[in-house]
């Protein structure tokens, strides 16, 4: 089988293109990623606060590595996400991709770094258009880069058999697919172009438990295969904690904790990640049975109005004076990195 995608001969040289050998170095390199956006309008036409939804995260990714990214909902993973793919411009911060910054490339600057990156969605069948036949679908993001129409048609094949679709089903339309094969075909798309980084949005989320665990099998049969690095945005801990080589626990905005996987979820530092961690139910039935559940109290704050010093004090059962008044930054701590003024277990 044929996984490695022929590039078209036809590449232009143009802004930001990749004309010498890529230097070492982490595949991804984010840095004071920040998104705010503008207020929403209310009722009677009046704009609200800006919404700083990502708020100076920094991480790297090294080729074929996979970082769990985790956090309630609204803490900004999903923008976080997309602006890594550049389906968002950041508001301020850099990012670095195979050495080159390509945080304000042009689209068409974009373009030879494009085929690298790629996503893949919650909801299959609405990321998917309907009116499209898979072929189309998975071909397209390869008739973009130059490919001639056979070629494209037959890679489409190739990837549907790589995913574990049928390539006979090459012209049926997305609703004809259960929704763990829609996955597999937004799966297909985003390999299309043999992507080195694919930032997967909560790809199992909307799939029945049964499903889930094939498709995080498949996932995980294409990194080895393929050498590919993910980032894995999850609100299921025990799928993380799978997929992931490092993860980063995401709160309002900001990592919280970012460490190796063991680690992290063995001796979480973080009392945000210590709380998450403890709903999480454990195999063993004699820890389950010991297993101690941290409620926190409240919701998270808005990200239009966060509070001052720690924004995690109004809910952190550890929280001190000093918490309300400074912001504590990312420090080593026990192996990994910790924005707390009082880490450990
Ligand atoms: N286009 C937008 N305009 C204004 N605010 C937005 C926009 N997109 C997201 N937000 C806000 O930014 C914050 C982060 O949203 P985001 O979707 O990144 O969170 P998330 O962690 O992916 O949440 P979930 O787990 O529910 O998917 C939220 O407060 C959200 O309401
Ligand atoms: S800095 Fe203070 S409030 Fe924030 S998580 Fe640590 S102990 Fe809790
Ligand atoms: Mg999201």
């Amino acid at each position: 089988m044929t996984v490695e995608a022929r590039p078209p001969d036809t590449t232009a040289r143009a802004e930001g293109a990749a004309a010498d050998p890529a230097p070492s170095g982490p595949l991804l390199s984010v840095r004071d990623l920040t998104m705010t956006f503008p207020g929403r309008r209310s009722a009677s036409g009046r704009r609200g606060a800006p919404v700083r939804a990502v708020d100076g995260v920094s991480f790297d990714l090294a080729a074929g590595e996979t970082l769990g990214l985790v956090g309630e909902s609204g803490c900004g993973k999903s923008t976080t996400g997309r602006m890594l793919v550049r389906l968002l411009e950041p508001t301020s911060g850099s990012i670095t991709f195979d050495g080159r910054d390509i945080t304000r490339l042009s689209q068409r600057g974009l373009r030879p770094h494009r085929r690298h990156l790629q996503m893949v969605f919650q909801d299959p069948h609405s990321s998917l258009n309907p009116r499209q036949t898979v072929a189309r679908i998975i071909c397209d993001p390869l008739l973009v880069q130059g490919w001639s129409a056979t070629d494209a048609r037959r890679r489409a094949a190739e990837l549907m058999d790589l995913v574990g679709l049928i390539p006979e089903q090459i012209d049926r339309y997305p609703h004809e697919f259960s929704g763990g094969q829609a996955q597999r075909i937004g799966i297909a798309r985003s390999l299309a172009t043999s992507p080195r980084l694919i930032v997967a949005d909560e790809p199992v989320s909307a799939l029945d438990v049964s499903v889930q665990a094939q498709i995080v099998n498949l996932m995980e049969r294409l990194r080895r295969e393929l050498g590919l690095a993910y980032v894995f945005i999850a609100h299921d801990l025990s799928v993380v904690k799978r997929v992931s080589d490092r993860v980063a626990v995401m709160y309002l905005g900001r990592i919280v904790e970012i460490g190796e996987k063991r680690a992290l979820y063995e001796s979480p530092q973080h009392p945000y990640t210590r709380a998450l961690l403890s709903a999480v139910p454990l195999p063993d039935p004699a820890a389950e049975r010991r297993r101690e559940r941290i409620v926190l109290l409240g919701d998270p704050p808005s990200p239009a109005a966060p509070p001052p010093g720690c924004t995690f004090h109004p809910r952190c059962p550890k929280a001190q004076e000093v918490c309300r008044t400074e912001r504590p930054l990312l420090r080593i701590a026990a192996s990994r990195e910790v924005a707390c003024h009082f880490p450990g277990d």
